[in-house]
């Protein structure tokens, strides 16, 4: 990952105060409840501020990284309004606010559970995540359905309402937008954009191409409008039905800020018996996604994977509108099955698992090229994925490796496709260096880096892309990549043959922490590579060449042994000859996702106990340079450890996600002391380390073999 640009402030962001939430939330309350995020440009959040959380009415969402997104909700119960979501102020009307009792998440879903006088609303979000069909996976859309119940045993006559603010474009309100309302076939779909608009550009981490979506299903008693907030909401509070009129004055963001709305009229909601089910879909899209260096000054305008199934981004919208029932089945069969088996581990692993999968799939984006032929490819679909906070670059190596647990789990085609055009690219030649790249650019550009430039982290990097095309090679039986790129393989561990026993002055992953020679952690990982070198070399038929390398591999970690184990014999050392010097070896992880064994069960067994009997109120420490740690390295750890060390890891992130103190979109960098959230580099709108797809590590004991 990429650090590099950002100076740490202490902590200006993180108040000690916990939330004092009066709602039940299971399996916990989050820092920020996850709403709408199906990729980098789609990531509606609702932060849990201290004091007060962060009710569903009353609050705005936020953009992951903390602009306001204006998403109001309504509802009109006999005539009398409640706001169920957003803060909307509406001069000159009178409204309620729905009292919040509940709410319940799950990998894909956010549900809400509020009364609004005599009925009760059940809000839930739902986020899609679909690994059995990627077509589905990269629509960029996400449902938000309301149902309403009679709570005093009285029918009641329900409307409901919702809007969108231009807030969904971009993060600047003082730029110009425009807008159309328009039916496709059954759904009415609100479409929003920059007027001026720039390809490939994420400034302040929002797209400054495309559009946003607001839709939903058409029927006689659906109304919508558009036109300035306060008019349009007063329409609906007043009145309980929109104009059907359109606003055509287009202009800023914030200049009477134009919204988007629909209306439905449920009728009257039964005495006993749920209403109907009201839907809306709310989507960001845009087409080119990606632009691809081909190597040798050459680019490509990738597309969206989802257009070679529907030609238009509005097909695309009224399939996914209409599919909300089937939608809803898939994801809670999804649902049931993470939640049984993360909870084989305990329930505290069920309920981190769970918080990470969206924001995890929410940084990939699902592209295709079109052929010589004029036609999308479906032999070339690749998948680009978002550093997200942290610089933002495109396809970071050592980022994608802990999200890899989250991809092998859920479906190893996308670790394969994630791959793709690290090794397309290096398969130029373009690309300098001897050693596997970083990264490919800022997203959504992945020119490369034809000059070599990229951040610098060679041995981190060649055991990672090493590690990973194994395990995804022995997943699927697929041996395309190994065959494909031997050549490549065959150099990144050559790189580690000569380098990675006693490595140099180099960053890890943790750029954060500064570069460090002789790195205990780092190392193994070179040294895993170099046996997983070995398999793929022993799969492509050169036995010489497998033999050689894992001769090498055992010798190295026989002597890796020797270096870094602190002189009493108790822990492995984070560098070398430093005994009183430790960290969290979490690289060790590889050897058991890879079942290569090479690393003796002892050592295993010496570092667990290391952990139980040195380690902070929220975890370990990442090493003794510092407090603070990623949940991603505690959960490779976790997966790597005995059942004990396991459990105080899990419990560790349990704690630290679930205590209240941290806000925002979630974070997986903080101290284990404090179980403060690190990096609020200079405010709201730079918070660093937040939503990164690197939480995607959560699921690292999931991902190990079934033996
Ligand atoms: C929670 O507190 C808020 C603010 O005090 C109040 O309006 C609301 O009714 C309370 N909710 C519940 C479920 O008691
Ligand atoms: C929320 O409401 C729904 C629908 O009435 C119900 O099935 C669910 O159990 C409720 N959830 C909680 C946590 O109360
Ligand atoms: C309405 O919500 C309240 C508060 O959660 C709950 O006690 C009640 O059972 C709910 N009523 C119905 C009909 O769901
Ligand atoms: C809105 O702006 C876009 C980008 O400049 C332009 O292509 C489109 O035609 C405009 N739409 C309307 C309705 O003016
Ligand atoms: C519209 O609402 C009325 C009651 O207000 C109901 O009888 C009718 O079925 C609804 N129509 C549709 C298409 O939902
Ligand atoms: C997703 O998949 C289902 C069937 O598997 C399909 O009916 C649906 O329309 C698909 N597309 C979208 C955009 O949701
Ligand atoms: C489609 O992509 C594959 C894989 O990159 C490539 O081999 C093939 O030539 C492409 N087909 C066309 C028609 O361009
Ligand atoms: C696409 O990337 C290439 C470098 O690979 C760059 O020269 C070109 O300007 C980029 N195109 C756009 C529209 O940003
Ligand atoms: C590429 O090689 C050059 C020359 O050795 C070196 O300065 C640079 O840091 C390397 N880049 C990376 C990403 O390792
Ligand atoms: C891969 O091959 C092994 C050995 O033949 C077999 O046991 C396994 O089921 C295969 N896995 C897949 C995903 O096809
Ligand atoms: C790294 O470890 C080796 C082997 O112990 C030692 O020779 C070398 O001096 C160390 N390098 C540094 C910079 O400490
Ligand atoms: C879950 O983690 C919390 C916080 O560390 C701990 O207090 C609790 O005992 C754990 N729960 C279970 C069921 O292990």
């Amino acid at each position: 990952m990429s650090a590099g640009i950002f100076i740490i402030a202490v902590s200006l962001f993180s108040t000690s105060a916990r939330c004092a939430i009066n709602w039940t939330a299971t399996p916990f309350n989050p820092p920020s409840v996850p709403l709408a995020i199906r990729s980098p440009y789609l990531s509606a959040w609702l932060p849990q501020w201290a004091d007060t959380g962060g009710s569903l009415s009353g609050n705005w969402p936020r953009f992951w990284q903390g602009d306001t997104l204006g998403w109001a909700g309504f509802v009109n119960v006999d005539g009398e309004s409640y706001n169920f979501l957003g803060a909307p102020s509406v001069p000159n009307t009178g409204f309620n606010t729905a009292v919040q009792h509940a709410l319940q998440w799950t990998s894909t879903q956010s549900m809400f559970n509020m009364t609004a006088g005599p009925v009760n609303l059940t809000v839930t979000f739902l986020s899609p995540i679909e690994p059995s069909n990627l077509i589905n996976q990269s629509v960029p859309f996400s449902y938000m359905s309301v149902q309403a119940v009679s709570n005093d045993g009285d029918g009641h006559s329900v409307q409901v309402y919702s809007d969108i603010s231009a807030e969904w474009v971009s993060g600047t309100d003082s730029s110009l937008v425009n807008w159309t309302t328009a039916a496709q076939g059954d759904t009415v779909i609100h479409k929003v954009q920059l007027q001026q608009q720039t390809l490939f550009d994420d400034s302040g981490d929002r797209i400054q191409q495309g559009a946003a979506y607001y839709a939903t299903g058409d029927s006689a008693n659906m109304t919508f409008q558009t036109g300035q907030d306060v008019v349009v909401r007063g329409q609906f509070i007043n009145h309980g039905v929109l104009l059907n009129t359109q606003d055509t004055d287009f202009r800023a963001i914030s200049d009477d800020w134009p919204v988007f709305a629909f209306a439905h009229d449920l009728g009257t909601v039964p005495a006993s018996g749920e209403s109907d089910i009201v839907v809306f879909s709310v989507g960001h899209a845009r087409d080119p996604v990606i632009n691809y260096t081909l190597g040798l000054g050459r680019s490509q305008q990738r597309h969206p994977y989802f257009l070679c199934q529907y030609p238009t981004v509005e097909d695309a919208i009224q399939a996914f509108a209409g599919d909300y029932t089937n939608a809803l089945t898939r994801a809670n069969a999804l649902d049931a099955q993470i939640h049984d088996d993360a909870s084989a581990i305990s329930s505290n692993y069920s309920a981190i698992v769970a918080l990470v999968l969206r924001q995890t799939f929410g940084a990939i984006e699902f592209s295709i090229s079109t052929g010589s032929d004029g036609q999308y490819n479906d032999s070339d679909v690749t998948v680009f994925l978002k550093e997200i906070s942290s610089d933002g670059d495109t396809s970071t190596t050592d980022v994608i490796f802990p999200a890899w647990p989250t991809f092998l789990y859920t479906n190893p085609l996308i670790g394969k496709q994630l791959l793709l055009p690290l090794f397309e690219y290096q398969a130029t030649g373009e690309y300098p260096n001897k050693t596997a790249a970083h990264d490919l650019g800022h997203y959504p550009q992945a020119p490369g880096y034809p000059l070599g430039n990229d951040e610098s982290m060679p041995i981190e990097e060649c055991g990672n892309m090493l590690i990973m095309t194994l395990s995804y090679t022995q997943r699927t039986n697929d041996t395309s990549l190994v065959t494909s790129y031997y050549g490549l393989l065959d150099q990144w561990a050559q790189y580690l043959v000569a380098n990675t026993l006693i490595p140099g002055d180099q960053l890890s992953t943790n750029d954060i922490a500064g570069p460090l020679a002789n790195q205990t952690n780092l190392a193994i990982k070179g040294i895993i590579g170099i046996q997983a070198m070995s398999e793929m070399a022993a799969l492509a038929g050169n036995t010489s060449a497998a033999a050689n390398y894992s001769g090498i591999a055992s010798s190295y970690v026989s002597q890796w042994l020797e270096l870094a184990t602190a002189s009493d014999g108790q822990h492995l050392t984070l560098a070398y000859g430093n005994d009183s010097s430790y960290g969290i070896t979490y690289n060790m992880y590889a050897d058991k996702l890879l079942g290569t064994n090479i690393i003796p069960q002892s050592v295993f067994d010496m570092q667990s106990t290391w952990y139980e009997n040195n380690h902070n109120a929220y975890g370990v420490p990442l090493d003794t340079r510092h407090l603070y740690v990623m949940t991603a390295w505690e959960m490779l750890t976790a997966a790597m450890v005995n059942t004990a060390a396991r459990n105080l890891l899990i419990d560790a992130i349990y704690a630290f996600s679930s205590s209240g103190l941290n806000h925002y979109a979630y974070s997986d960098w903080f101290d284990t002391t404090t179980g403060i959230v690190e990096g609020n580099c200079g405010g709201a709108a730079t918070l660093c380390f937040r939503a990164r797809p690197i939480a995607g590590a959560h699921l690292a004991l999931l991902a190990l073999p079934n033996d």
